[in-house]
């Protein structure tokens, strides 16, 4: 595609908002949506992935890794809500605990935005 800096691209199915990422590089303009609300959600993290601290995501994606949902921990991660049935329980569910124990880990405020925890997760 011959798409310079500066022209507009519209993506209506933007997902996690590659595309938009993409544009953002290469000083493009972008517009889309996704019918997902949790696309908001990671496409918010993603645009912020130059400014991480890459050995506190590593240390985060390990945390993840070894993090156990106490025994009777039941509820449902809201943002998925639209998509109930079609993922499992457990998924909703880890989810959940995942953006609770956020709230109280000692991660920076710029590595607790959702998404990014979301996406480890995921
Ligand atoms: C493969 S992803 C798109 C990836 C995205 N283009 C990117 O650059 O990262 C496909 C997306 O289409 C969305 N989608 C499917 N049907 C849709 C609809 N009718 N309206 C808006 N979004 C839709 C899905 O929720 C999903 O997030």
């Amino acid at each position: 595609m011959n798409i310079k800096p500066g022209d507009w691209v519209l993506d209506p199915f933007m997902g996690s908002g590659t595309t938009a990422l993409v544009c953002q590089m290469r000083n493009i303009n972008s517009i889309g949506y996704d019918v997902m609300p949790i696309s908001e959600i990671c496409l918010k993290a993603k645009k912020d992935v130059f400014f991480y601290d890459l050995e506190e995501i590593r240390t985060l994606v390990k945390d993840i890794e070894d993090l156990k949902i106490p025994d009777g921990y039941n509820k449902r991660i809201p943002h998925i809500m639209i998509t109930r049935d079609a993922y499992p329980e457990e998924n909703e569910i880890f989810l959940q605990y995942i953006a609770e124990w956020r709230d109280v880990s000692g991660y920076s405020e710029n590595l607790k935005k959702p998404g990014i925890f979301l996406h480890f997760a995921l």
